[in-house]
């Protein structure tokens, strides 16, 4: 599937729930947001035939997302059913972690290739003030459990935070040090609850960079399906440290990715407002050169570039997206 621009989109980001076990600053509302009923969210069937569609149009690599998607019932069903799709190559998954201990194994076992990690701190006060939610724990056991389960590559999502955990990016950024793990560092953006705190605790990559290279020299290295991010390594390092400077424009001109959100529309871009509803075709029993018309639809209304510097406010916040 190329796009206006000849970008080759071969990517589908699923969410599954917009629902969530923790209450990120960057994220979510403290009171949470009113979810979606369950009849309006596609059915794991649902999902399943439009992945199958999309299929036959080139896509290759799905990644769940949520809200959390461990929250949502079945989830291991759901990957051993997308990942037996002819076509899909590559399955993965962002989580908190939380509710990864007692999944991984099966996780592992239905197919899914590797998993991505929030992690934004190694501070349990800090984690709580940043999730509004005891877990810290909870989110270790869940990483350790990834790497036991051989889910690889293990990825660290942290959202570097002016004021916040500034002070601790050497510190997880030491941690591929000790262990196989790829930290990826992320400008935080406009797309949470609140776009003031989000322009208040914004630290440029650059800022980071020298932080995490007070740790040691950086090589450039790889990391199976590295995306937007720009990977490295510490000599001695069995990880990787990476950078997505989601702000910074960088990537847009290699953009591979298409959304889908948990009430079923295709999104062309994280930061776009347009959706095209897919759902209502589903439901009204739509076959695949309908469903292949409509990722036609939003590949067609994929933006050049985002405008997220702006700091404009969204209909939708991150995790009624999925991140
Ligand atoms: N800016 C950057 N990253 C975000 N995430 C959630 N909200 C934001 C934001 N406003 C990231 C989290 C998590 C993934 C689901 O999305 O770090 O890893
Ligand atoms: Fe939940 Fe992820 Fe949003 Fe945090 S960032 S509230 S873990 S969906």
């Amino acid at each position: 599937m190329r796009d206006r621009l000849g970008r080759n989109i071969d990517y589908l980001r699923i969410s599954v729930t917009d629902r969530c076990n923790l209450r990120c600053v960057y994220c979510m509302p403290a009171e949470g947001v009113s979810y979606r009923a369950h009849g309006e969210i596609l059915s794991y069937e649902e999902i399943v035939h439009l992945v199958s569609a999309g299929a036959k149009l080139g896509i290759r690599r799905l990644r769940l997302t949520g809200g959390e998607p461990l929250v949502r019932t079945g989830i291991t069903e759901l990957i051993k059913q997308l990942k037996a799709i002819p076509g899909i190559e590559d399955l993965s998954l962002t989580t908190n972690g939380i509710l990864l201990t007692p999944l991984a194994e099966g996780l592992k076992a239905a197919g899914l290739n590797r998993v991505n990690i929030s992690l934004d701190t190694l501070r349990p006060e800090r984690f709580a003030a940043i999730t509004r939610c005891d877990g810290l724990e909870a989110a270790i056991r869940g990483i350790k459990a990834a790497l036991t389960a051989g889910l690889n590559p293990v990825k660290i999502n942290t959202v570097a935070l002016r004021g916040v955990n500034d002070d601790e990016i050497a510190d997880l950024a030491a941690l591929t040090l000790k262990y196989p793990l790829h930290v990826r560092f992320i400008e935080v953006m406009p797309l949470g609850a609140d776009v003031a705190w989000a322009k208040n605790h914004a630290l440029p990559l650059a800022e980071v960079k020298a932080k995490v290279e007070s740790v040691g020299r950086l090589v450039p290295a790889t990391v199976t399906g590295a995306g937007p991010a720009q990977a490295f390594r510490y000599a001695a390092g069995l990880g990787t440290v990476g950078f997505i400077g989601a702000l910074s424009h960088g990537f847009c001109s290699r953009c591979n990715r298409l959304r889908l959100t948990a009430d079923g529309k295709l999104k062309p871009c994280l930061a776009s407002d347009e959706e095209v509803d897919v759902k209502q075709a589903l439901r009204q029993g739509a076959g695949e050169e309908e469903l292949k018309a409509l990722f036609l639809r939003a590949l067609d209304l994929k933006p050049s570039q985002h405008q997220l510097q702006q700091y404009e406010e969204h209909e939708r916040i991150m995790c009624q997206i999925g991140g």
